[in-house]
């Protein structure tokens, strides 16, 4: 039996596995320029983070109706079931559909009809949050939440993702603060590609309680401190982090560093049929690769418990923090 965990980094786009995209791609009409998955699957080569987003919007032309996003979304959790996850927070970009004529309630249903449904079918429970597009404009963010506005009894919370560098966290100040104003929780990729200061510039103009990646706080001793002191979770993606060359080798990966350092941080998969893997594989890999040890791994599971978003339902995370702690190796 694997190790509980919640995933609190996942990016429903980026569970589309060459399988499924060619299955969607059929069943819709849509003509991918790859002759089968094995061709697709060469082009997993990504030299940084904006290479790697090319062929992640490219691929989403296949998700167009309801029954689209909920196979999506039934498939990862399935996957994420199977490798422990009990608990998922679950990012979509509403954006990249809306460009392509998909509309909110295309998206936001039919992830739902999996979602919805989810812990009595893969004993998942889920919480959807929207992200913005960062290389998008702040107009544009603004008249997505409102887009979402009938939705919400189904959106946690709201993030920030996509081309990070050029496009810092203050850019959207104000759809932060409306979305505050609307009780939505708070999250931004920060510190993936660019630099510390980008973290910052989340936790204090835009309020975010979690910070997406962070990875790059490590060259800033001040920021770490801060982080510690606040107790502000990140969410780290190992295997994401080598595919998009963050770091050079998983080896070299600063996960213990920051775990030495008092960090409260998690391990989630981003885009797993990207990068390699689900949240049970970046487990197994820091592990193997990085020799953490059973409580390290403990640490991280009970961690993404105590990040997740489940304050309006401690029992609940009580109850999957008590597994983490009976789990046996
Ligand atoms: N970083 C930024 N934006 C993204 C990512 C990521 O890893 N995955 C999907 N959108
Ligand atoms: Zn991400």
């Amino acid at each position: 039996m694997p190790l509980p965990k919640a995933e609190l980094h996942l990016h429903i786009e980026g569970t589309l596995e060459p399988e499924l995209a060619f299955e969607l791609a059929v069943r819709n009409g849509v003509e991918l320029p790859y002759a089968d998955t094995e061709a697709l699957r060469e082009a997993y080569r990504f030299e940084d983070l904006q290479s790697f987003l090319n062929l992640y919007y490219e691929l989403m032309a296949v998700l167009r109706t309801e029954r689209d996003f909920e196979d999506l979304a039934n498939a990862y959790l399935a996957r994420a079931a199977a490798q422990g996850v009990r608990h998922a927070e679950i990012f979509f970009d509403p954006q990249a559909h809306l460009a392509r004529g998909v509309d909110m309630g295309t998206v936001v249903d039919g992830l739902w009809r999996a979602l919805g449904v989810s812990e009595d079918a893969h004993g998942v429970s889920t919480r959807l949050i929207l992200c913005f597009l960062r290389d998008e404009s702040a107009e544009s963010a603004l008249r997505t939440l409102d887009a979402a506005k009938p939705y919400l009894d189904r959106i946690t919370g709201i993030g920030l993702d996509s081309a990070e560098v050029g496009h810092p966290p203050a850019k959207f100040r104000e759809v932060y603060e409306a979305a505050a104003a609307l009780g939505l929780r708070r999250v931004a990729h920060a510190g993936e590609e660019g630099p510390p200061q980008y973290i910052t510039e989340a936790l204090d103009v835009l309020g975010v309680e979690r910070v997406d990646h962070g990875l790059r706080c490590m060259e800033d001793p001040a920021l770490v401190e801060r982080l510690v002191r606040e107790r502000i979770p990140l969410t780290l993606c190992p295997l994401s982090n080598v595919r998009l060359r963050t770091v050079d080798v998983l080896a070299e990966h600063p996960l213990p560093a920051m775990l030495d350092a008092g960090l409260v941080c998690t391990v989630n998969s981003d885009d797993p049929a990207y990068f390699g893997g689900y949240a049970g594989d970046n487990f197994d890999a820091v592990r193997t690769s990085l020799g953490l040890g059973e409580e390290r791994l403990r640490e991280l599971a009970r961690n993404s418990f105590v990040a997740s978003f489940l304050e309006d339902d401690e029992e609940r995370r009580a109850r999957y923090l008590a597994e983490v702690d009976a789990y046996t190796f």
